[in-house]
């Protein structure tokens, strides 16, 4: 239905002239432009070490907890595949750079191989490496793209997995070490730094679920790696902050909002129990709330690995948080399920677009996400730092016309708008991703990127949403 029709019909019912929240970005189509978030509002594209680079065994890297997992159980990944070669990156990113500033892209967020920096995880550190990063860093400048970088985006040391990966409380010092030698080496030039991609994820799908590395199906190691993770947090973001003079230092956490389709008391419980898991878990301890045992009784289990001064420790005044979302989440509840006595109601049954990776469509989460962060007394600043979608792509005479992605990054951004117009200090947002990529457990299937990646050839195309993003950001 397009605004006019909406204002028709609500004409003849009587309705008067509002618009309901999930029309209200479709209708934003043609009309949002850049200047609409103000000049200070950050825009760019993010991507991953792992997801990206390949060159697994280059230049004196060491397996990561994905290329062990994708090489010794490759059944792991739903198309048997692996990030040896991904998108090349390691290799081609001096043109990726240069794309990047074509298109008029400002900001690069990317995420150091722990594994190209320390190999054995801890000791000795591989000047190859470094050398590689300075690379990337120095293109960046050169091009007047600006670099972010995440510390860690999930491939931790294999050598370090060996010793128990997070769950062992050694991970807070090793994690320490990594910070302090990538800071030491490039906090000269880079500024802008983001401790953590994502922990429920890992956690979660590496310890607990196994779909991710280390592949891990094992409570007790998953509440061990929960807490070990949260403190990193902290000693990451005081080593940056130690190192990196007039540093801006965040964090980035999934968020959804969690929702249910019929409430009752049932449901309504499930609702705050799977809102804890998904949204809660980190970011309280970090903003010195604790963890939220009284609405998920089952984090007694994180607690008991507590030990005294913790709950200080825990704490970090991060200058921004980083919010990623992508979909709604709907549950029911289901006391069976173990730990959060809930489950999720199937995407398909909810009535709206679904992508590539059977997440539902749903642009008003994005606003829902921001309102529900924002309300934390205690975050300074929010920043998208992830958003966008896997639509299947299709290349008809060398052109990439990814009309749904583009309509999903309008209506998504309407929402984001409209969360900063209410006055949210929300302070920009990335497209995830630049690059087609290797999508963790399902292989290269699923396209998230706004330049396309044939993987046979390394060629890169710029997708019609890549020209989009270019348009856009011209203010055309
Ligand atoms: C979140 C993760 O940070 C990223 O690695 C992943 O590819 C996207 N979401 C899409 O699933």
């Amino acid at each position: 239905m397009t605004r006019e029709e909406w204002l028709r019909l609500s004409a003849i019912l009587g309705a008067g002239a509002m618009i309901p929240n999930e029309l209200h970005a479709a209708f934003a189509d043609g009309e949002i432009k850049r200047s609409d978030f103000g000049k200070d509002f950050l825009w760019g594209t993010a991507t991953a070490a792992y997801q990206i680079e390949g060159a697994w065994n280059v230049d004196g890297k060491s397996p990561s907890v994905w290329d062990h997992m994708a090489h010794k159980r490759p059944g792991k990944i739903k198309t048997r595949e692996n990030g040896d070669i991904a998108c090349d990156f390691y290799h081609r990113y001096e043109q990726d750079i240069e794309l990047m500033k074509k298109m008029g892209i400002p900001i690069f967020r990317f995420s150091l191989a722990w594994t190209r920096i320390l190999p054995d995880g801890t000791g000795k550190v591989n000047q190859a490496g470094i050398d590689f990063y300075n690379k990337v860093i120095d293109k960046c400048i050169k091009e007047g793209v600006e670099p972010w970088i995440t510390c860690y985006h999930w491939d931790l040391p294999q050598t370090l997995e060996d010793k128990g990966g997070w769950s062992n409380r050694d991970s807070i010092q090793w994690f320490e070490e990594f910070v302090d030698v990538s800071t030491k080496a490039f906090g000269d030039r880079v500024k802008n730094w983001m401790v953590f991609n994502e922990p429920m994820a890992f956690t979660m799908l590496g310890y607990m679920l196994g779909w991710h590395a280390p592949g891990k199906v094992n409570f007790k190691k998953f509440y061990k790696s929960v807490h070990h993770v949260t403190m990193s947090h902290g000693a990451g973001g005081r080593v940056i902050r130690k190192n990196v003079k007039n540093a801006n230092v965040g964090t980035t956490f999934s968020c959804s909002s969690v929702e249910t389709l019929k409430h009752n008391k049932a449901n309504d419980k499930a609702v705050t129990r799977a809102d804890v898991m998904i949204n809660r878990l980190f970011v309280e301890p970090i903003l010195g709330m604790g963890y939220p045992v009284k609405d998920l009784p089952a984090l007694k289990h994180v607690i008991k690995h507590m030990q005294p001064g913790d709950e200080e420790k825990m704490k970090f005044d991060f200058d921004f948080i980083g919010v990623q979302n992508y979909t709604r989440i709907v549950v029911k509840s289901l006391l069976l399920v173990p730990m959060i006595g809930a489950i999720n109601v199937a995407p398909k049954k909810l009535g709206h677009d679904i992508t590539e990776m059977n997440w539902e469509v749903y642009p008003e989460g994005i606003y829902k996400v921001i309102k529900k962060f924002a309300a934390y007394p205690n975050i300074p600043k929010l920043i998208v730092t992830e958003n966008g979608a896997a639509f299947k792509d299709e290349l008809v005479n060398g052109e990439i016309n990814d009309t749904k992605r583009v309509q999903f990054l309008k209506d998504y951004l309407g929402q984001v708008l409209k969360a900063k117009k209410e006055g949210v200090n929300l302070g920009g947002y990335f497209i995830w991703s630049f690059l087609d990529n290797f999508e963790w457990a399902e292989g290269y299937r699923p396209r998230f990127g706004i330049v396309g990646v044939d993987f046979a050839t390394q060629q890169r195309i710029v997708k019609a949403s890549g020209k989009w993003y270019s348009e856009f950001l011209a203010g055309k």
